[in-house]
C-alpha cells in the first residue's frame, strides 16, 4: 500500500508493508555498516537457530509527528539497552546504542510518508528484531546473525484506544521464575498464543499472567504491564523478575512522582488484592496507557473505577505521556530524539 492511500485516521494495529528498513549482517564476529533495503523477505538458512530454538530479540518504539513538522523518538536508548539485555540473556551479538538509535532514524527518515499526521492520533511504530542464521542444527548460539529495523503506521494496539478494556485472569504462564520473562523474546509470546485466544474468545481484550512461581500475584497484562492506583493516591507496579521492563512502565512512574506529585513504587500486586485500587491499567509502547475496566479472575469479576469511564488519575497520566511524546508538553531531560 503506497503512503498516499492510507486513511491515517483509521489506523489499527497491523502489518503494513512501508518503503525501506534497515538490514545489517553478523558474520566474522563483527557487524557490517548496514543499509536500507527495499527487500521486506529474508532469505535465511533452514538451520537457522532462530527458526528451531527461538533464538531471536524483538523490540518496539514509535516515531511521532509534533505539531512544528519535527518527528520526536521516544526514549530509543533505552530499546536499544533493552534489547542488549535480551541479546546477552540469549548469547546473541549486542546492537551498540548509538547504531541503534541511528538505524532507527535512518528508517522513520526513509519512510516519512507514512508518519501519521500530528492530531490523527497515529505514530511511526518501529520493529527491530534480531535473529541467529547460518547453517546449524544442534542447539548451540549461531555464528551467524541479522539485525534489522522495520516500521509501519499504527494506531491503538487495543481497539477502541483509551477506552476501559476488561481483561482476565490466565492459567497459563508466560514466562518461568528463572527463565526469560525479564527479556523480549519470541518464545515468551509463542506461550502466550494460547492464552490470549482463550481470553478473545471470552469477549476480553486479552490475558493477564499471575507470577509463575506462586500464581498469587500480577505479573503482565498481555503484552503491556499493570499499574494501579491506590485509594491514597499510590501509584504501584509490579516487582518482579519475569515480567518484562516496560520502558512506558518507567516513564509513569518518573511522571507520577515528578508531574503529579504521587508517591510511586513497584511492588508485589496479589490478585486478592484489587479492592485496594481505585484505578488501574495497562501501558505499553503499543498498548500507550489503556484502562482497565475490570478483571475477571476464576468466577469473581473485579471492576476499578469504571467499565465506561476513565479514572482521573489514569486521564493526566495519558495526558503527561502522550503530550511529551507529541512534543506537546515538555519532556525530562533525554527523553526525546529528534529524528
Ligand atoms: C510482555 C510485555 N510487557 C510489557 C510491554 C511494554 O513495554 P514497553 O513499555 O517498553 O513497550 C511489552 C511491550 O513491549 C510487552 O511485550
Amino acid at each position: 500500500m503506497s503512503a498516499k492511500d492510507i486513511d491515517f485516521n483509521n489506523l489499527g494495529f497491523s502489518y503494513i508493508k512501508t518503503d525501506l528498513r534497515y538490514i545489517s549482517y553478523w558474520k566474522d564476529g563483527k557487524w557490517d555498516d548496514g543499509q536500507l533495503t527495499e527487500d521486506n523477505v529474508l532469505h535465511i538458512s533452514e538451520g537457522s537457530p532462530s527458526l528451531h530454538y527461538g533464538q531471536q530479540s524483538f523490540e518496539g518504539l514509535k516515531a511521532y509527528r509534533c505539531k512544528d513538522g519535527s518527528i520526536n523518538l521516544f526514549r530509543p536508548d533505552k530499546n536499544a539497552e533493552r534489547m542488549q539485555a535480551s541479546c546477552d540473556r540469549l548469547l546473541m551479538p549486542e546492537v551498540p546504542t548509538d547504531v541503534f538509535v541511528e538505524a532507527c532514524k535512518q528508517v522513520v527518515k526513509a519512510n516519512e510518508a507514512y508518519l501519521p499526521p500530528y492530531g490523527t492520533g497515529g505514530s511511526l511504530y518501529l520493529r527491530p528484531f534480531i535473529i541467529g542464521t547460518g547453517d546449524n542444527i544442534g542447539v548451540n548460539a549461531a555464528r551467524e546473525y541479522i539485525f534489522s529495523i522495520f516500521c509501519m503506521p499504527v494506531g491503538p494496539y487495543f481497539k477502541g484506544g483509551m477506552t476501559p478494556h476488561n481483561f482476565v485472569v490466565s492459567s497459563y504462564d508466560r514466562a518461568a521464575p528463572n527463565g526469560t520473562g525479564a527479556a523480549k523474546v519470541g518464545g515468551n509470546y509463542a506461550a502466550s498464543l494460547l492464552a490470549g485466544k482463550e481470553a478473545r474468545e471470552r469477549k476480553f481484550s486479552d490475558a493477564i499472567y499471575l507470577d509463575p512461581a506462586t500464581h498469587t500475584l500480577i505479573e503482565e497484562v498481555g503484552a503491556a504491564n499493570f499499574f494501579g492506583i491506590t485509594e491514597d493516591d499510590e501509584f504501584v507496579t509490579p516487582l518482579s523478575p519475569s515480567i518484562l521492563p516496560s520502558i512506558t512502565k518507567y516513564s509513569l512512574l518518573y511522571l507520577a512522582e515528578h508531574r503529579l506529585g504521587l508517591k510511586a513504587t513497584e511492588g508485589l500486586v496479589p490478585i486478592d488484592g484489587l479492592e485496594q485500587f481505585k484505578e488501574a491499567g495497562a501501558c505499553g509502547t503499543a498498548a500507550v496507557i489503556t484502562p482497565i475496566g475490570g478483571i475477571q479472575n476464576g468466577d469473581d469479576f473485579h471492576v476499578f473505577y469504571s467499565e465506561t469511564e476513565v479514572g482521573p488519575i489514569t486521564t493526566k497520566l495519558y495526558d503527561e505521556l502522550v503530550g511529551i511524546q507529541y512534543g506537546d508538553v515538555v519532556a525530562p531531560d533525554g527523553w526525546i530524539f529528534k529524528v
